[in-house]
């Protein structure tokens, strides 16, 4: 049963074969000899080690050596910001946030909108621009501690980040891009020096420092290719190789696959209003049977349903309880529309706690913003087309900085220390 998949920075399709990707991309497992490390060093395992959601590696015995000998890492994850959050997007962050917590750790987060600019026919760079500070109002929300959180937009952050990309991008080569993203002559030139702008926040925290720092870069495993370009020039630029630690993707409410962007009724995204996730649960692919009384004798099939799935991933923490209600499921004790109906309450209740503190972030977002751009040159870019920021309104909806003759905009400059 050997389906076809396909894993890249843009792209994820079919049911992927996550033992066969560390093998194909040539990371580590997170195995045993790791797991017991992390118990020794920081006391517990977590949830998403346990669960092997994060399943692999590279260079985290290292990072972990780094730590033990008194030399502390920084943290660098990131986001595409090519549309709303959706819960999948979270998946990461939490465990972003969680390192941060235990390690007391600084986290750089890079919102990649030209990137997503580049890449999306149909995104302006203005919507781009304001959904890096829609997502940044998710992360904020989780709950990272603002005096060691640097949130940026590379089209905001780019004086700084373009002068360690250029180096990065200097080192590699048009045939290097093309083996490992898969470009060819029709791909457009911004996206073939992108990669280089993604690799600079992993250097970042050492040219600010003036001296080496390890960096622990937490992320989904699509992103692979991009760090190994990034690994392989460090050293060139007499710098650490960035570790990484790896997580899966949040299968979609249609079953397999990833949770997608561009089918919005099998997504769940933090804006959705409460009513609307709930049906988008109901309406879950899940491993019942074609009737309760087949279902009742046979039991289901939790290793082919969304909703077990939604569970394992986040909205079951008690490790017993889930066990309890795999069992219950394959001896046909508990149907389908039970199962969904408990899942579509502690998503309503996740997502109304979340939403709360998400709308709190935008009064916060400038104590997490870092930025090249002052005040005064927002000002200069100032009026703007009054029927473009119209069309952008109606895009984002409730867009917080968009006024009429706006600009988008950041609120505060703040240096890195
Ligand atoms: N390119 C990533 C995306 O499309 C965003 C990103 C930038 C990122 N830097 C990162 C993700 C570092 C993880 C880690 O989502």
């Amino acid at each position: 049963m050997n389906e076809e998949f396909k894993v890249t920075p843009w792209d994820v399709t079919g049911k992927v074969d996550y033992a066969k990707l560390i093998e194909e991309f040539g990371t580590e497992p997170i195995d045993e000899g790791i797991l017991n490390r992390w118990k020794r060093i920081t006391g517990s395992i977590p949830m998403a080690l346990q669960r092997k959601i994060f399943f692999s590696h590279r260079d985290l015995n290292w990072i972990l050596d780094r730590y033990e000998q008194g030399e502390k890492f920084v943290l660098y994850t990131g986001r595409g910001p090519s549309g709303h959050t959706h819960i999948g997007h979270l998946m990461p962050w939490m465990f972003t946030k969680y390192l941060q917590d235990t390690f007391d750790a600084p986290l750089y987060f890079q919102m990649t909108d030209d990137e997503k600019f580049l890449y999306k026919d149909s995104l302006s760079l203005k919507e781009a621009m304001a959904f890096s500070y829609e997502n940044a109002l998710d992360v904020i929300a989780l709950g990272f501690d603002p005096k060691k959180t640097y949130i940026f937009s590379d089209l905001e952050y780019n004086k700084t980040l373009y002068r360690i990309a250029v180096q990065v991008a200097k080192r590699i080569t048009f045939s290097t891009a093309k083996a490992v993203f898969g470009f060819d002559s029709s791909t457009n030139i911004g996206l073939i020096f992108f990669t280089s702008m993604q690799s600079a926040p992993a250097f970042l925290p050492s040219v600010q420092a003036g001296k080496n720092i390890p960096v622990l870069i937490p992320h989904a495993i699509d992103q692979d290719p991009h760090f190994r370009v990034t690994r392989d020039v460090a050293p060139k630029l007499g710098y650490y190789k960035p570790a990484a630690i790896h997580c899966t993707f949040l299968p979609s409410l249609a079953g397999s696959d990833k949770m997608s962007a561009s089918r919005p009724e099998t997504t769940i995204y933090t804006t959705d209003d409460v009513k609307v996730a709930r049906k988008k649960i109901l309406g879950a692919f899940t491993g019942g049977r074609v009737s309760v009384e087949e279902q009742k004798k046979l039991g289901g099939v939790p290793g082919v349903c969304a909703v077990f799935q939604y569970y394992y991933y986040l909205f079951e923490e008690d490790g017993a309880k889930l066990k309890e209600r795999e069992r219950k499921c394959m001896s046909g004790e508990i149907m389908c529309g039970e199962c969904k109906q408990d899942l579509a309450d502690r998503v309503a209740s996740f997502l109304e706690r979340h939403q709360e503190k998400r709308e709190k972030a935008r009064d916060r977002i400038k104590d997490f913003v870092v930025s090249d751009y002052s005040a005064a040159y927002d000002r200069l870019k100032r009026p703007q087309d009054r029927k473009e920021v119209a069309k952008l309104k109606r895009t984002m909806k409730e867009y917080y900085s968009v006024k009429e003759g706006d600009s988008i905009r950041i609120n505060r400059t703040r240096d890195l220390e």
